[in-house]
């Protein structure tokens, strides 16, 4: 199929005999004669008018009673066609079924509930909604890549086996290493730490894993994460860079995913409207738009759900919240010189009920005050022993953050909820398809 046509180019073949392949998605008969397919082949959908003596007699029979999904090669000539969308249709002069799907396609017409959409999801995958939730979340990557190359970050990956935990032990996956019980990846960050003291700016982006026992909207147990960090840099240089990297994801997906968007129904204009500069306001300053609200919460507590919509409901654009108290944040959190009760970190928090979308801030340089910590915490210290290296030779303030791919894509799309935003969604209670 080399000589294929795709139907995102068709239209600059009119008038031209093309070959193309895809799936029939819909099907419409006038009669006998006359029979319309619709078909996708994953670049686009077009119409194909398939009638008597356009093709042979066996073919156009077949057309008439082909099951949906089957796939089918089509040779045919472009035309133009003003009602349909794209303004072209394919007239078509040969019709080959290299498989014709066997049974009812389970995804038909009728409204189905999310459950039975999850757990066709290899095949749900096939709809207009999956489809651009997917464009866009390839969009956002693209974006999100683009900005870090083109400042010159050196894209260093990390593992996924681990021996330590790094965002708290509770939600570490074991796994069987050899008899020996070793973890998933929560986050790629403190070996980023030691490819930032090698290469300056670097980033990592892979899959990592939580079990956090939530069913929120917001939570999976495995997603992507972006991670940059930077030799020399401070909090105010990782919140430049996270409120950089994000305005150019809304401009980079707001320019190529229009369709897309128009497909999910996001409102494309809000979606812009959250450009740069985004506010910038601390933990404490936080709590005190609280005051009096149901989300009102005593300094010391963590940000839930009901605070981080609180806030952005009182922006109309994404938050930056620094600050935070050091005892909920993680252990390599650098304390404030100013104020050592909170740590130089720094959540972006999405508008639209999307919630934290990014984690980050300043690491701690001192290895007295990260021994104490990694105590503190109650973590093995053994298994840190590398980490506490990079601050034996050579330390510096690094800074960075961790962007949660799912979460960023599921606010773009507005897709209400992550689970969509990932081709195969992995939450508590899905490990299938
Ligand atoms: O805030 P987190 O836990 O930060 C870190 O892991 C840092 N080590 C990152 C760094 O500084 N390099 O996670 C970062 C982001 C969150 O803001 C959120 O967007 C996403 O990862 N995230 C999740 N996304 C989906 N499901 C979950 N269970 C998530 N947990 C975190
Ligand atoms: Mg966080």
């Amino acid at each position: 199929m080399k000589d294929r046509t795709r139907i995102r180019s068709l239209s600059e073949h009119i008038g031209e005999d093309i070959l193309l392949c895809g799936w029939v998605r819909r099907r419409r008969s006038s009669g006998s004669k006359l029979h319309f397919l619709h078909v996708d082949d994953g670049s686009g959908a077009v119409q194909v008018v398939v009638k008597k003596g356009g093709v042979a007699e066996d073919q156009l029979d077949e057309a008439r009673h082909l099951p949906l999904e089957s796939t089918v090669v089509i040779r045919g000539t472009v035309k133009e066609a003003p009602r349909q969308a794209g303004g072209i249709e394919v007239a078509a002069t040969e019709l080959n079924i290299l498989a014709a799907a066997t049974g009812e396609f389970p995804i038909g017409k009728k409204e189905h509930g999310v459950g039975f959409l999850m757990d066709n999801r290899h095949l749900w995958l096939r709809s207009r909604r999956p489809q651009a939730a997917l464009r866009i979340r390839a969009e956002v990557i693209r974006a999100c890549r683009s900005y870090l190359d083109g400042r010159g970050f050196t894209n260093v990956d990390a593992p996924i086996f681990n021996s330590a935990a790094a965002e708290g032990t509770a939600t570490l996956f074991p796994v069987d290493y050899f008899g020996e019980t070793i973890y998933l990846s929560q986050t790629g960050q403190l070996h980023m730490e030691a490819a930032a003291q090698a290469l300056g700016d670097v980033y990592c982006f892979g899959p990592t894993f939580r079990a956090e026992k939530s069913k929120t909207r917001r939570h999976l147990t495995e997603f992507w994460m972006l991670e940059p960090e930077m030799a020399f840099a401070d909090l105010d240089e990782s919140m430049d860079l996270m409120e950089g990297m994000i305005g150019h994801v809304i401009e980079s997906v707001t320019e190529h995913c229009v369709p897309d968007l128009e497909a999910l129904e996001r409102d494309i204009d809000a979606l812009r409207a959250f450009a740069p500069p985004f506010p910038r306001i601390s933990y404490t300053d936080a709590l005190k738009t609280l005051e009096g609200t149901d989300a009102a919460i005593e300094w010391g507590e963590d940000f839930g759900a009901p605070q981080e919509d609180a806030v952005s409901a009182a922006y109309a654009k994404p938050v930056l919240v620094h600050r935070f108290p050091s005892a909920i944040k993680a252990f390599y959190m650098k304390a404030d010189p100013e104020d050592p009760r909170v740590a130089l970190g720094c959540d972006m928090i999405a508008p639209e009920g999307y919630g934290e979308i990014i984690g980050g801030g300043e690491r701690s340089s001192d290895l007295a005050f990260l021994e104490q910590k990694i105590e503190e915490h109650g973590l093995p210290k053994e298994a840190y022993e590398w980490y506490l290296d990079l601050r034996r030779y050579g330390a510096n303030p690094t800074a960075g953050f961790g962007m949660g791919l799912e979460r960023v894509v599921a606010w773009m799309g507005d897709l209400g909820h992550v689970r969509e935003a990932a081709p195969f969604a992995r939450t508590m209670a899905r490990t299938f398809p």
